[in-house]
């Protein structure tokens, strides 16, 4: 046995400890912020619902581009939706005929609403950061503008592969770093046990509601953590704004402009699709 053993054995488990206890303290710390932010949903949660019918960015950017990414191979094949929401997504998903559904949101309020529109949806109160699935559930998991609500990337990721079919495909999208990281941060930050740093933003959506999110440094280090979980990259795209499919109103049509302008040299949103192999 070498000298060091003991020696080395004993920083190790020190370490293991270390990294346990230290994920015990997040799990409480994010359990307060998920708490927080369910609730700001769940009180505005019709009129978030509502506001998504004037929502240019997600309109005429990032859901025409996640519809152009989904896989076309989803009949008999069963989807997760994490953060459904109201559940805005769930037609172009469900178009495909899979043989399943599942919606997963913190907000209880949306979750009636998504159930509402979409009866054969199943839909469950659940935290994205703590999936009670059994493995390989998934043959496609979707996600639309939900990751930048947590602040440790490798957990999420984890999760979601462990949760997913080999072959299976992950598309998400979420705040580009570039964009994002001038909002109101509070001051504080999150760094993991991998030693990526996420700072910690409030913001005022839609609707009035106020969340609290994390934010990468840079579109890297979202790359980097997605390939550290095991996905190999497809594709990361920066979408840009489509066409309007109606007239738009006064307000809508600014705000419409204001994106075409802006988003080409600072885009808002990062939209990567990935495979488990
Ligand atoms: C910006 S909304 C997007 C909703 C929907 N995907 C859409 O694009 O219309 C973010 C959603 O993520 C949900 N969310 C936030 N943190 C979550 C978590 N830890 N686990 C699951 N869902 C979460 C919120 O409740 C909310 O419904």
């Amino acid at each position: 046995m070498p000298q060091n053993f003991h020696f080395v054995s004993s920083q190790i488990f020190k370490k293991s400890t270390e990294k346990v206890l230290f994920t015990k303290l997040n799990e409480k710390f994010m359990t307060s912020i998920t708490n927080r932010n369910a609730q700001s949903y769940d009180l505005n949660a019709k009129e978030w619902d509502a506001s998504m019918a004037s929502n240019v960015a997600h309109l005429y950017l990032e859901k025409p581009a996640m519809k152009k990414l989904i896989p076309g191979d989803l009949e008999n094949k069963s989807v997760l939706c994490i953060g459904v929401g109201a559940g805005d997504e769930l037609s172009d998903l469900i178009k495909q005929n899979p043989r399943r559904v599942v919606g997963i949101d913190i907000s209880e309020k949306l979750l009636e609403i998504a159930k509402n529109k979409f009866p054969s949806v199943e839909v469950e109160k659940m935290d994205m950061m703590n999936m009670s699935f059994p493995d390989e559930s998934f043959d496609f998991v979707y996600s639309s503008l939900v990751f930048h609500y947590s602040n440790d990337w490798d957990i999420l990721l984890s999760g979601i592969y462990r949760i997913m079919k080999k072959g299976g495909h992950l598309l998400f999208s979420t705040h580009h770093p570039d964009y994002w990281g001038a909002t109101k941060s509070t001051g504080n930050s999150h760094t993991n046990s991998r030693g990526i740093t996420l700072t910690e933003h409030t913001a005022i959506l839609p609707a009035n509601i106020e969340v609290v999110f994390y934010n990468h440094p840079n579109k890297k280090s979202i790359i980097d953590s997605v390939e550290y979980a095991g996905f190999q990259i497809i594709t990361a795209i920066e979408p840009q704004v489509v066409k309007p499919s109606m007239t738009l109103g006064k307000n809508e049509q600014e705000r419409y402009q204001r994106l075409a302008e802006r988003n080409p040299a600072n885009p808002i949103f990062l939209i990567v699709l990935a495979r488990k192999s």
